[in-house]
C-alpha cells in the first residue's frame, strides 16, 4: 500500500528550528551531488506520533559518506564512517546525524550480520524491522516532505499494530522479538496476530543472538519508562526465558521496580537497580551463568554478585539489639547499589533488616573518626597492626555513639594507653 502524505508541517511544529534547517543543507547538498535524501525510520514513526525524537537517521540514495564528509566540511564536528556498511555518523555539539546508503540485506544465516549492497530506497526499507519502522520523508528540495509509506505504516500506526514485513524477519534477526515487545509495550500498542504467531514460533531463534547482542537489548529495555512492562511481555512470551530459564517479570519484580524508580538518585543507579534486582531470585550459581552469559560491564557484575551474596549476609541483621558498628561490619566494602537492591528487596521497609540497611546507607557509611594515623603517632603510637587495631577500635566506637568529638576521641586513646 502506498501512501502519500505532505508533512512539511509536522517537521516544522516537532523538530527544533535550527535542526530543521540543518536538515535543509543537508538535503540541498545532497541534491547538489544528484543524490536523494530521507529522514527515515523511527523518527518518522515518533513525527507522526506526535513523540518527541531526535534521533536523526537519514537514508540517501547515493554515497553516504562522501556526503557526510562534505557536510562535516562546512559543519565541522565529528565523523566516523563505516565503509563496510557505507554508513556515517557525525557528532555535532548538539545533535548527531546518521547517514547511510540505501542498500539490501540478505542474512547468510539465522542471527548472523547481513551482508549488505547498495540499493534503493524501496530495498532499504524493505530489510527494516517493523512497519512503523519502515517509512520515510523525503528531504530532498522537489518533493520535499512527502511520506514514502511502501508497507503500510502509516496504517499501522492508526490501528497501534507492530507489524513484520515478512515471514523470517524473526529468524533472520531474533533481537527483533525483543524490539517488538519494547513497541508494543512502550506505545501501548499490539503485536499483530500473525506477526504474533511469528513471533512465537522464532523463540528458539533467539539461542542465535550472541549475548552481547541480548545484553544490548536486556539495556535498552531497562532505559525504558515502565520496564517492568516489557520484562513481563518477554516472560509471557517465553523471551526472557531465554536468558535464563530462571528469571520472571512477575507482580514481584513490578512492585520491586516501581521502588527502585522512587529511590535512585540518577540514571545509572537506577539502571543498575533494575538490572540486580531482576536477578536477585537467582541462586549465586544461576547469577554466575547470567554474568557468563551477557558480559555485563565489570561495575554491573559487582552489583549483581553483592547483590546476591548480600542475601545471606542481610539474614544477620533481623537479630534484636545490635550495635551500629556491627551493623556497619556487615555491610561494608558491598557495593552501594547492591545495598539499596536488598533494601528495596525486602518485602516491608519496616523489617528490621531493611531498617538496619537504611541506617548503614544514610548515617553510618559516612561516619569517620575524627583522628588520623598521624594524630596517634604524634600521641606515641608507633605505625604499624596496634595503631590499625586502634583506628577500628575508634571508629567503631564513633560508630556507636561513645565518642562524639576529637576530644572525647583523644580521652578514649589515651585511656587505652594507660590500659
Ligand atoms: N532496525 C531494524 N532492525 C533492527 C534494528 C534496527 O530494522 N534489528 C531499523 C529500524 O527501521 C529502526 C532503525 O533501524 O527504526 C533504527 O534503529 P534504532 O535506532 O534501534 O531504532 P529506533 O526506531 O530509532 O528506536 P528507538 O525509538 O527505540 O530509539
Amino acid at each position: 500500500m502506498n501512501e502519500h502524505t505532505n508533512l512539511p508541517g509536522l517537521i516544522e511544529k516537532n523538530l527544533p528550528k535550527e535542526l530543521v534547517a540543518l536538515m535543509q543543507r543537508v538535503a540541498t547538498l545532497a541534491a547538489r551531488r544528484n543524490q536523494t535524501l530521507y529522514l527515515v525510520g523511527g523518527v518518522v514513526r515518533d513525527l507522526l506520533l506526535g513523540l518527541p525524537n531526535l534521533d536523526l537517521d537519514f537514508v540517501v540514495e547515493g554515497d553516504a559518506i562522501g556526503l557526510a564528509k562534505e557536510l562535516a566540511q562546512s559543519t565541522g564536528g565529528k565523523l566516523t564512517t563505516h565503509t563496510r556498511f557505507n554508513t556515517a555518523k557525525l557528532r555535532l555539539d548538539k545533535w548527531s546525524l546518521d547517514l547511510v546508503t540505501a542498500r539490501s540485506e540478505t542474512y547468510a544465516r539465522p542471527g548472523a550480520l547481513p551482508t549488505v549492497k547498495p540499493g534503493s530506497l524501496k530495498d532499504d526499507l524493505l530489510r527494516r524491522d517493523f512497519t512503523i519502522n519502515a517509512m520515510s520523508i523525503r528531504l530532498t528540495p522537489e518533493r520535499y516532505g512527502e511520506l514514502v509509506d511502501l508497507y503500510g505504516g502509516h496504517a499501522d500506526l492508526r490501528h497501534k499494530l507492530i507489524r513484520i514485513l515478512h515471514e523470517k524477519s524473526f529468524s533472520d534477526d531474533a533481537t527483533r522479538i525483543w524490539r517488538a515487545i519494547r513497541y508494543e509495550q512502550r506505545l501501548d500498542f499490539q503485536i499483530e496476530p500473525e506477526t504474533l504467531r511469528l513471533l512465537k514460533r522464532d523463540i528458539p531463534m533467539l539461542d542465535t543472538i550472541s549475548g552481547d547482542r541480548i545484553r544490548h537489548e536486556l539495556e535498552l529495555e531497562l532505559k525504558e519508562e515502565y520496564p517492568e512492562k516489557m520484562l513481563h511481555r518477554a516472560w509471557i512470551l517465553k523471551a526472557l526465558g531465554k536468558i535464563h530459564s530462571s528469571l520472571k517479570g512477575d507482580t514481584w519484580l513490578q512492585d520491586k521496580f516501581l521502588q527502585a524508580r522512587a529511590t535512585a538518585s540518577s540514571g545509572q543507579e537506577l539502571a543498575g537497580l533494575y538490572f540486580a534486582l531482576l536477578t536477585y531470585r537467582l541462586t549465586e550459581q544461576e547469577v554466575e551463568e547470567i554474568i557468563a552469559f551477557l558480559r555485563p560491564t565489570r561495575q554491573t557484575a559487582i552489583i549483581l554478585r553483592d547483590s546476591s551474596q548480600l542475601q545471606t549476609v542481610v539474614k544477620e541483621l533481623a537479630q534484636k539489639g545490635l550495635q551500629p558498628a556491627h551493623i556497619y561490619s556487615i555491610l561494608h566494602g558491598y557495593h552501594h547499589t547492591a545495598l539499596l537492591t536488598n533494601y528495596i528487596a525486602f518485602s516491608s521497609a519496616t523489617a528490621r533488616n531493611a531498617i538496619n540497611i537504611k541506617l548503614y546507607l544514610e548515617k553510618l557509611r559516612f561516619v569517620k573518626t575524627a583522628l588520623t594515623g598521624d594524630d596517634l603517632q604524634a600521641m606515641g603510637i608507633p605505625p604499624g597492626p596496634q595503631m590499625q587495631e586502634l583506628l577500628v577500635l575508634l571508629h567503631n566506637a564513633r560508630l556507636n555513639g561513645e565518642v562524639r568529638s576529637r576530644q572525647e576521641e583523644e580521652a578514649l586513646v589515651r585511656e587505652w594507653l594507660k590500659e
